[in-house]
């Protein structure tokens, strides 16, 4: 089986942690009989400073026909954020109907939770992002007087199908998983959309009899992630909330070089998109020592989903195996290794 990828390497550490992953993938590609043919986008904030553009105008157009998207992260310091997030990842995300943010966490070996003592076990669940709609919209506007009444409007998206589809996805997965969920919903404060998000909520847990639904505040939840996270396995929420929520899950797991995140079109019609969940740290950009980690996991969430499950398995086997061993660790895990050591210790891990 061939497979065709579209990588976008982006800005900053996106681009050598990208690097590192393709190289493991392939690898493992090799040792399990399919291969990826990777076609290489330039699409970033670089870009956008010389062509005014984060993508060409046909950019969605020439990503539809690939297997998967496999990109970097975008961002650059003197580029407002909201450029590469509204220029590339949203368009993106929209167009190819990616509803689902995928997000699991997990304890991984030789790692440290900031939660001491608590195991693997305890710390493992996975964050189901609302990724279409929600709190992110364009729609509102600023009126603009420069005097003490101006003011500002942001509206939210809620639609039926959109809420509808989210949570039904995370009962699903539930099934194959614990067989419990929990709602991250703010009724209190946000009297029209959460009302309507723990509506359908309630609606499609009725058809799940056998999955253990409950609802909770987003600020008590943030507050359980930490103080009681074997109380958590699936979450769901909304754009914003499962947004803040992955971020503080990879926080309390194993850090933000950890975690990778997919951006999912579950109907399989276009094609979904696989990332890290950090940024291109600026801060580190350039010095070859970002932690690879998450790009990798990221891949493997790829073939997974294209359904190479077995070498998905095996990079995530070679992973744990390397950070066990401990000696090809990025400054972030303690280590001093390079990025390009840590990636080329997990593809000699391979099995
Ligand atoms: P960030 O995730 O880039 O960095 C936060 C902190 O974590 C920094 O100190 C960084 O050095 C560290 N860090 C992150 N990933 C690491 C890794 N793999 N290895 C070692 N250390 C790591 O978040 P920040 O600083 O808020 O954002 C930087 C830029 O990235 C901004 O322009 C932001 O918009 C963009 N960004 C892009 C995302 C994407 O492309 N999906 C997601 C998040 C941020
Ligand atoms: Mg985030």
């Amino acid at each position: 089986n061939d497979y065709r990828i579209a990588s976008i390497p982006g800005d900053g550490i996106g681009v050598d942690v990208t690097v590192e992953a393709r190289k493991v993938l392939d690898a493992a590609a090799a040792k399990h009989g399919f291969s990826l043919a990777w076609n290489e986008f330039d699409w970033s904030c670089e870009r956008y400073t010389k062509a005014g553009a984060m993508m060409p105008d046909d950019g969605v157009d020439q990503l539809a026909a690939f297997d998967g998207i496999f990109l970097g992260a975008v961002g650059f310091p003197g580029v407002p954020d909201h450029v590469s997030l509204w220029g590339l990842l949203i368009p993106l995300r929209r167009a190819f109907q990616q509803y689902v943010n995928l997000r699991p966490v997990r304890l991984l070996p030789g790692t440290t939770s900031v939660l001491a003592g608590r195991s693997a076990e305890e710390l493992e669940m996975v964050i189901v992002r609302e990724n279409s709609e929600g709190e992110y919209s364009a729609i509102g506007g600023r009126h603009n007087t420069g005097r003490p009444d101006e003011f500002v409007l942001q509206e939210s998206v809620f639609t039926r199908v959109g809420v509808e589809r989210i949570i039904r996805y995370a009962f699903e997965l539930a099934r194959t998983r614990s067989g419990r969920v929990t709602s991250a919903t703010k009724s209190n404060g946000l009297i029209h959309s959460m009302p309507f998000w723990d509506e359908i909520f309630a609606e499609v847990a009725a058809g799940y009899p056998d999955v253990r639904a409950e609802q909770c505040h987003v600020d008590a939840l943030a507050a359980r992630m930490v103080q009681a996270p074997e109380r958590l396995d699936v979450v769901v929420g909304s754009n914003l909330f499962g947004d803040i929520l992955s971020d503080l899950a990879a926080a309390v797991t194993g850090g933000l070089g950890m975690a990778p995140s997919g951006n999912i079109n579950p109907s399989g019609e276009y094609p979904s998109m696989f990332e890290a969940v950090h940024g291109s740290a600026p801060d580190i950009a350039g010095q070859g020592i970002a932690n690879p980690v998450a790009q990798i996991l990221a891949g493997a969430m790829m073939l997974e989903h294209l359904g190479e499950t077995v070498a998905a398995q095996a990079i995530r086997t070679a992973v744990d195996e390397v950070l066990t061993a401990g000696t090809e660790l990025t400054p972030d895990l303690g280590g001093t290794a390079t990025t390009t050591r840590l990636g080329t210790a997990v593809t000699k891990a391979l099995h």
